[in-house]
């Protein structure tokens, strides 16, 4: 089949390297894709977030399927015009999308799916909302309904803080209309991580765990970012760990969307955080995580052609079996300097080849471009760089090593990615690898 992958970031050159690997794919397009993409596709300068320009490019090339990897094109109605234009399209509609474009629609939803998730208050009135913060315990977590980059989410460590994070959001209006409605809810404590679903809009798929280090600094020190590493398997989430969660977690929401009248198609992303009392569900997002996409799909032996184009098709069930590379996977981030804050681009990155050559390391490209015969940072995130091994003291060690051989001016990764995984036995051990 003929494939066209939306975006340009880490996820979609890792899908790319998937789906040119897949034996059921013959051609495929990416847009706008970056200079990795450009390796293992044809990149096509279109801009992702059009939907009549998408819908032309997908007739053009003739797409058996398409495939949306970033959020922004989910939200534009994208896979809407896709459907509407009888395309096979691998993401969910806008109105699928709202759970993770609106966390007010995410919370009712989970409500009504019976999914365990921490408590919460909704509301648009500004003096509700300080009176509901009696109903809470410090530290209060405030939150904005809708997309804010990254920024719509305080920690409070008192009342008057989340009284101040509510007016800023409510009256001030720091975030636009997506701050208008918050979301009050109860502080959850404990590791996060990630665990990923194939739907088809009837029913859900677990494909695995990986977890993510969204702070810039190590140690989880910092501003947020959109992730600096991630490593998969997570010990602490074992195969019938995931099974219970596929059941009371991601079916239930799949369910629940589809009985709305707006059933799910494409990833369905749980972020979960592990309690002492238990699995809670902090959030959904609507794609694969950006930099996880970069360690669960070289794990994923199986055609994701086939499986992606099942769920567009709604036919999942007669999917192929899911078969993984027993392999642990962990990638580090090379970010430019400043970042998430101000950065510079157009630096020449040296080493990529070297980099490739390390046994067992992938380099996937986030930021990048090609002039001339040079690749050149165009992005915050710029790089990220994986590594496969028996363990993941050993897939961490591959990854640095690959990672030392590329260089940019002001190049800044993180030294502690997967130093110590959630649930190891010796969660030190990594570090002695
Ligand atoms: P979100 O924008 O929903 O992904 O939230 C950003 C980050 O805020 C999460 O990754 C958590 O680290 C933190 N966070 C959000 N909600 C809660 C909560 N209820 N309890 C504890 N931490 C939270
Ligand atoms: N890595 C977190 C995300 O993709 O949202």
């Amino acid at each position: 089949m003929d494939v066209l992958v939306l975006g340009g970031g880490g996820r979609e050159h890792a899908l790319c390297w998937s789906l040119e690997r897949a034996p059921s794919v013959d051609r495929l397009v990416c847009a706008p894709g970056n200079a990795g993409t450009a390796e293992v596709a044809e990149n096509r300068d279109v801009d992702a977030t059009d939907p009549a320009a998408v819908v032309a490019l997908a007739r053009e090339v003739g797409a058996d399927l398409v495939v949306i990897g970033p959020e922004a094109p989910l939200v534009a109605g994208v896979a809407d015009a896709l459907a509407e234009a009888a395309i096979p399209v691998f993401g969910p509609s806008a109105a699928a999308a709202r759970l993770e474009g609106s966390k007010a629609f995410a919370k009712d939803v989970m409500a009504a799916a019976g999914v365990a998730t921490a408590g919460s208050w909704t509301g648009t009135d500004p003096d509700e909302a300080i009176a509901a913060l009696a109903g809470f315990r410090p530290p209060y977590v405030v939150k904005a309904d809708g997309l804010a980059a990254g920024k719509g989410v305080r920690i409070c460590a008192d009342e008057a803080e989340a009284a101040g994070a509510i007016e800023e959001a409510m009256v001030e209006q720091v975030f636009g209309e997506a701050g208008r409605r918050v979301v009050l809810e109860e502080f959850l404590s404990g590791p996060e991580v990630s665990l990923f679903a194939l739907a088809d809009g009837r029913s859900a798929r677990p494909l695995v765990a990986a977890q993510d280090f969204k702070r810039a600094l190590d140690g989880d020190g910092g501003l947020n970012t959109g992730g600096m590493g991630a490593y998969s398997p997570v010990p602490a989430v074992d195969e019938a760990m995931v099974e219970g969660l596929s059941a009371s977690a991601l079916t239930p929401v799949v369910a629940e969307l589809e009985a709305r009248g707006t059933p799910y198609t494409g990833v369905l992303y749980a972020g979960l955080v592990l309690t002492s009392a238990g699995v809670q569900v902090l959030e959904f997002n609507a794609r694969f995580g950006d930099p996880e996409a970069q360690v669960i799909l070289p794990r994923l032996e199986t055609d994701l052609a086939e499986l992606l184009a099942a769920c567009a098709a709604g036919e999942l069930a007669s999917a192929p079996a899911l078969s993984w590379d027993e392999r642990a996977c962990v990638t580090v981030v090379l970010a430019s300097g400043g970042y998430p804050g101000a950065y510079e681009t157009g630096k020449p990155i040296e080493g990529l080849d070297e980099a490739a050559a390390v046994p067992g390391a992938l380099v996937f490209h986030a930021g990048t471009r090609r002039q001339g015969g040079q690749v050149l940072t165009a992005g915050g995130r710029v790089l990220a760089v994986s590594g496969r091994g028996a363990t993941i003291a050993q897939a961490r060690a591959t990854a640095y090593r690959a990672a030392d051989a590329i260089h940019f001016e002001g190049v800044h990764r993180r030294e502690d990615i997967a130093a110590a995984p959630t649930g190891a036995s010796d969660p030190t051990a990594a570090e002695q690898a």
